[in-house]
C-alpha cells in the first residue's frame, strides 16, 4: 500500500494493520521519511498538543541486582564505582526541578528490592511531596517490584512508573539477559503497576543484535495491547565491558542508521497510539546533537533533563558517550529552553503533563 493510502486509512479512523506499520517503519526514501515525520507531528498536535513537558531526572543510585547483557551498570561490571546519593542530595535535585518549574521529576536507579531501599524511596517520595506542597509530579523508574511495593510507593505520592520491556520478543529477551531474568515476570509488572494505580510507561531498545523490523513492529503493537500510557524508547548503544558489546556485525539483521530508525519508531508509534506520552530520550541525543529535538518533531512530547549532581554522572553510564556528563543542571535548563523554543515548540512549565491516554481512560 502506498504511503498516502496508509495515511488516508489513519485519517478515516481505520485501525492500521501490522503490514501498514511494517511499511511505515521500513521506509527508506528521504522524502517518504519526511512525510512520515510530518504526519506524526500532525497527529501529535491533534491528540496531545504542542507542549513539551519536562521531568527532571535524578539517577539516585547505580547499585543494581540485575545483570542485563547490554547495560553499563550491570551487577557484574566490576569497573564501575558504585554510589547511592544521600537523601539531602536527592531532595536538592527535587527542589531544583520544582523551583525551575519543571512540573515533574523522575527518580531512577539500579534495581534493588530490599526493605531498606523500599522504605528509603517511600520516605523520599513523601519528602518531595512536602517540599513542593504536593505540586511536583513524581515518576519512578526503579525496576521490577512486588505489587505491595508498587502500592506503597503509589500511596506515598508517586503517580507514574517507567519499566521498559526492552523487547516484546520473548526469545530475543532471553538472548539479552541471563537465565534468571524473566520476560513474563517483567511483563506482569506492567499489569501490577496499573493495578497499583500508576500511569504506566514502557519502551524498547532499537537495533539490538538479533532484532528484526518485525520485532519492532510487534513492539508497537505490544504497547497498544498492553494499553500503555507512556513510551520511552531509544537506540541501543554499545557499552564497553558488557557481554553484548562483543556481538559481531553479522548478528545485527537491521542494516540501517540507528538514528533514522529511532526517529521512525517514534513517528510510527505516535501515529498508531495517538494520545500517549512519548519521550525524546537522552540516548537519541547521544548519537545526534539535535536528536532529542528531532524526536519532538517526529511525535515525542516529553523530555527528561538530567538534574543529577554532575559528581555522580560519570558513574551512571548505561552506555558509552552519554551526553551532558559535565553540565550542571542550570546549564541544562537554559540550553534546553532555547533549543525547544528554537524549533517552535512550547514548554508546559509547572504542569504535570500527564498522559492524555490515561486521562481519557478514567473519564
Ligand atoms: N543502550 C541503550 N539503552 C540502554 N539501557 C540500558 N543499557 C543500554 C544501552 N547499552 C536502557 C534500558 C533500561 C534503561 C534504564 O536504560 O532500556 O531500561
Ligand atoms: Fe538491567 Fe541496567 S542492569 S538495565
Amino acid at each position: 500500500m502506498t504511503l498516502e493510502k496508509i495515511f488516508q486509512k489513519h485519517d478515516n479512523n481505520e485501525e492500521l494493520l501490522r503490514e501498514d506499520l511494517y511499511s511505515l517503519l521500513t521506509l527508506r526514501k528521504e522524502d517518504e521519511i519526511r512525510a512520515l515525520i510530518d504526519k506524526a507531528y500532525e497527529v501529535k498536535l491533534k491528540h496531545v498538543g504542542k507542549k513539551v513537558f519536562f521531568r527532571g531526572l535524578i539517577e539516585m543510585s547505580n547499585i543494581c541486582n540485575k545483570d542485563c547483557f547490554y547495560c553499563g551498570i550491570r551487577k557484574s561490571n566490576k569497573t564501575v564505582e558504585r554510589y547511592t546519593m544521600k537523601e539531602e542530595e536527592i531532595l536538592a535535585g527535587a527542589k531544583f526541578a520544582f523551583e525551575n518549574n519543571y512540573g515533574s521529576m523522575v527518580l531512577q536507579s539500579g534495581e534493588r528490592s530490599d526493605e531498606m531501599f523500599i522504605s528509603f524511596v517511600e520516605d523520599i517520595i513523601t519528602k518531595i511531596k512536602t517540599l513542593s506542597e504536593g505540586k511536583l509530579g513524581i515518576t519512578l523508574s526503579l525496576g521490577e517490584q512486588s505489587l505491595e511495593t508498587y502500592k506503597r510507593w503509589f500511596n506515598a505520592g508517586a503517580h507514574r512508573y517507567l519499566l521498559r520491556i526492552e523487547t516484546s520478543n520473548q526469545t530475543l529477551y532471553g538472548k539479552l539477559h541471563p537465565a534468571d531474568h524473566n520476560f513474563q515476570k517483567r511483563k506482569n509488572c506492567l499489569v501490577l503497576l496499573k493495578q497499583a494505580g500508576f500511569q504506566v510507561g514502557t519502551g524498547v531498545m532499537i537495533r539490538l543484535p538479533f532484532q528484526t523490523y518485525d520485532d519492532l513492529v510487534n513492539d508497537i503493537i505490544f504497547f497498544k495491547e498492553m494499553d500503555i500510557d507512556m513510551i520511552g524508547m531509544g537506540p541501543y548503544l554499545l557499552s564497553n565491558n558488557t557481554p553484548l558489546a562483543n556481538e559481531p556485525k553479522e548478528n545485527y539483521p537491521i542494516d540501517e542508521d540507528v538514528y533514522q530508525l529511532a526517529i521512525k519508531m517514534i513517528a510510527v508509534t505516535r501515529i498508531y497510539l495517538k494520545d500517549v506520552n512519548i519521550a525524546a530520550t537522552t540516548a537519541l541525543q547521544a548519537i545526534k546533537a539535535f536528536g532529542r529535538e528531532m524526536g519532538l518533531k517526529a511525535g515525542a512530547n516529553i523530555i527528561m533533563p538530567n538534574v543529577t549532581d554532575t559528581l555522580y554522572r560519570p558513574s551512571y553510564q548505561l552506555y558509552d558517550n552519554k551526553p551532558c556528563l559535565d553540565e550542571n543542571a542550570d546549564d541544562c535548563v537554559n540550553c534546553l529552553e532555547s533549543r525547544i523554543l528554537n524549533i517552535d515548540e512550547e514548554i508546559g512549565y509547572g504542569e504535570w503533563g500527564d498522559s492524555i491516554h490515561f486521562r481519557n481512560k478514567i473519564q
